[in-house]
């Protein structure tokens, strides 16, 4: 199964416990997803609403690792559908290799704000190969009042070539990100 998530699996339990409410966006396989969930968090996995294959990729990975209690729902970013207006408050939103394509980066910032407005201490999470040293989020951030803090790699012992006997990130390069409100008040 391909994820660019590294560290869910090394990281979760001591992290963030077992309780917190989470939404993995762009889910496809879920992998980030289905490993907080089997370690006790209320996930509820979204991916597009406009690609239903995409989420009965969600649902199958529901199956095949046995957690019927997960949810799937179409979100699309940048869309207030019925479904993100009647999202519960979240901890953390998962984003595992969302920011690939520059012309969706404001709509997935401007769900994650709706989020936002649920619980201003909701963190997204997300981990991205870079494909163009061109890209930046930065002029996005400010816009939608947010900070983001990098993660290195190296400090969960993900600087390898090879996570977790898979082929990710190989040659590729892949970094973290924290992106939360940036309000003085937080
Ligand atoms: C590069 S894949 C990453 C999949 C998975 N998170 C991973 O790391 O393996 C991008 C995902 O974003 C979803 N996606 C693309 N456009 C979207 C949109 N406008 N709204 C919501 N999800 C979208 C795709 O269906 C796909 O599952």
């Amino acid at each position: 199964m391909e994820c660019t998530f590294g560290p869910v699996r090394w990281s979760w339990l001591s992290t963030y416990g077992f309780t917190e409410d989470l939404c993995q966006i762009g889910a496809g396989v879920s992998l980030p997803g289905i490993m907080a969930a089997k370690c006790g968090a209320e996930v509820i996995l979204s991916d597009s609403s406009e690609l239903p294959h995409c989420l009965e990729i969600c649902r199958q990975s529901c199956e095949m690792n046995d957690l019927p209690q997960v949810r799937v729902i179409g979100l699309t970013w940048g869309h207030v559908s019925q479904d993100l207006l009647a999202l519960p408050s979240q901890d953390i939103i998962l984003a595992s290799d969302v920011f690939f394509e520059p012309e969706d980066f404001e709509d997935i910032l401007t769900t994650v704000y709706f989020l936002m407005q649920k619980n201003p201490e909701v963190q997204l999470w997300s981990t991205y190969q870079v494909r163009s040293a061109d890209w930046s989020l930065e002029a996005l951030l400010y816009k939608w009042d947010m900070k983001c803090v990098h993660i290195p790699l190296e400090s969960f012992d993900a600087d390898k070539e090879d996570i977790a006997e898979s082929a990710l990130p190989g040659r590729h390069t892949v970094e973290m990100l924290v992106i939360s409100f940036a309000k003085d008040s937080l």
